[in-house]
């Protein structure tokens, strides 16, 4: 009989393609995944440890563990990704309902660890890190092939230290994988259907160059010419470390999507100083410059962090000026968290909670108005979008998702989420899924965009790339 298995996810898309990689190697042993918590066998928790509250939400989730192995000895709990990494024997001492813990650099032996864990009934904690993601040759450990869009990870770790960061001290030293290797990986994915892929990375931009392979501009272009892939994302890229062989990618090579996730973290000198990320924002704002220059509709998003210790009003204002001058796609902003290992925490001049909360919201609120400009400015512009999939909520006007009809999802080449009727004969999951075509853009919304399909340009499958419907 099969055996189930619940895996919860938790942080960036890195953990998500590391739980497919879990899911593929406990494959193997006979599990097959469950949405229901309650009937699982085995239940790993895949942590992120950015900051403090992805870490307490992870622990949150493992306190209820506790409770459904009262009720289930027989139940295997293990706990993975960075919290797994950077705690280590101290999650099973505070936690004695966990049997496993598993690191960052520990996938390639997972499933020889829980088969020890099932027969011998031991507790496992492995945080080896010597072994990394370069080791991993194409189609790691079964990884599952269905999808339209799928990760693949290139490189693994970070070599920059920014003071606040806890990812050098849980992903390790900076390894990138062999292109062949990458390669491989992405003609599979390809032959189960895959249509786009996203490239990740804690920093993208140092891709190959401490092994000596070749650059990230020279592996993007090698996946361009992978026959039947549409389009190419990647995430994530340092500011310091942005060429100009990347910059002059956006406009040479058809597949590579017109979006950049670029994080600036913040606007003032001082505080970059601080946060020890080597670059000014006058640089910032000449790479984002450049990057317009060479690619016009390039959509560019970001990450800022706010109240980082010592940072003033005057700080937090250069930060929201930095945003109206660059006018982002969209960003994701958080407040600072101390983190252990990570150099601020010692820093003076914390920032009380009240007052982080406060410059967040100011943050927010500068860039709902800038989203809904860009927004609104595409209205009436025809793009391409790549189907995905149904959507599952469809946003309205008034922010509040409507129970209607079903819709199709996709998004744009800048990565808006684009969302539009199901209309038309022969329109129907098999043949439209995967494909890319042109929708009218009627509504613009907080989160993503209304459309139409548009018969007159629509002239079947697209084979062209993405430049073909290009307003
Ligand atoms: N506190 C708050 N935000 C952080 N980030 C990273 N470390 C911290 C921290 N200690 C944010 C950065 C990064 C994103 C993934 O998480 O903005 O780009
Ligand atoms: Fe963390 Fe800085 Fe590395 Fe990004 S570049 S993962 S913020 S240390």
């Amino acid at each position: 009989m099969s055996k189930l298995l619940y895996i919860n996810t938790f942080g960036c898309q890195m953990n998500v393609y590391d739980s497919e990689r879990i899911e593929g190697s406990l494959k193997k042993l006979g599990y097959t995944v469950t949405s229901l918590l309650e009937s699982a066998d085995l239940v790993i928790a895949n942590t992120c440890a950015i900051r403090a509250k992805a870490e307490q939400k992870a622990f949150s989730f493992l306190g209820r563990l506790a409770k459904i192995k009262r009720k289930k000895p027989e139940l295997i709990v293990g706990v993975g990704g960075c919290v797994a990494q950077q705690q280590g024997r101290e999650i099973l001492r505070r936690m004695p309902h966990v049997d496993l813990v598993f690191g960052t650099h520990a996938l390639g032996r997972l499933s020889s660890a829980v088969q020890k864990i099932e027969k011998n009934r031991c507790r496992i904690v492995d945080i080896d890190m010597s072994e990394t993601v370069a080791d991993e040759k194409a189609a790691p450990a079964g990884l599952p092939a269905e999808g339209i869009a799928k990760f693949v990870t290139i490189m693994q770790g970070c070599d920059n230290y920014c003071s606040y960061c806890v990812v050098p001290h849980v992903r390790g030293r900076e390894a990138s994988r062999h292109p062949d290797d990458i390669l491989n990986e992405i003609k599979m994915l390809v032959d189960g259907g895959v249509k786009e892929v996203t490239l990740l990375g804690q920093n993208v931009n140092s891709y190959g160059i401490k092994e000596g392979l070749c650059s990230f501009a020279g592996l993007l272009s090698m996946i361009n010419r992978v026959n039947g892939l549409s389009r190419i994302r990647f995430t994530t890229s340092h500011p310091k470390d942005l060429s100009d062989d990347l910059i002059e990618a956006f406009g040479d090579l058809e597949k590579l999507c017109r979006h950049i996730h670029l994080p600036v973290q913040s606007g003032s000198n001082r505080v970059l100083k601080r946060m020890n990320r080597k670059y000014t924002r006058e640089a910032y704002m000449q790479k984002v410059r450049r990057l317009r220059a060479r690619c016009p509709q390039i959509a560019i998003t970001s990450d800022i962090i706010v109240g980082f210790p010592g940072e003033t009003t005057t700080d937090a204002e250069d930060t929201l000026d930095l945003m109206r001058r660059v006018r982002f796609d969209s960003l994701f902003a958080f407040n600072y968290s101390d983190r252990p290992s990570a150099p601020s925490r010692k820093f003076s001049g914390k920032v009380a909670a009240h007052e982080k909360n406060k410059r967040l919201q100011r943050v927010l609120a500068a860039q709902a108005v800038i989203t809904a400009d860009i927004h609104a400015g595409m209205v009436g512009k025809t793009e391409p979008v790549l189907i995905e999939g149904y959507s599952k909520l469809q946003e309205t006007e008034k922010g509040k998702p409507t129970g209607g009809g079903r819709q199709w999802s996709g998004r744009t080449s800048c990565n808006k989420i684009v969302n539009f009727d199901i209309d038309g004969p022969g329109r129907t999951t098999g043949d439209v899924i995967g494909r890319t075509v042109p929708i009218k853009i009627e509504k613009a919304l907080s989160h993503s965009l209304w459309g139409t399909w548009c018969r007159d340009a629509d002239t079947g499958p697209t084979t062209k790339g993405e430049n073909c419907y290009a307003a």
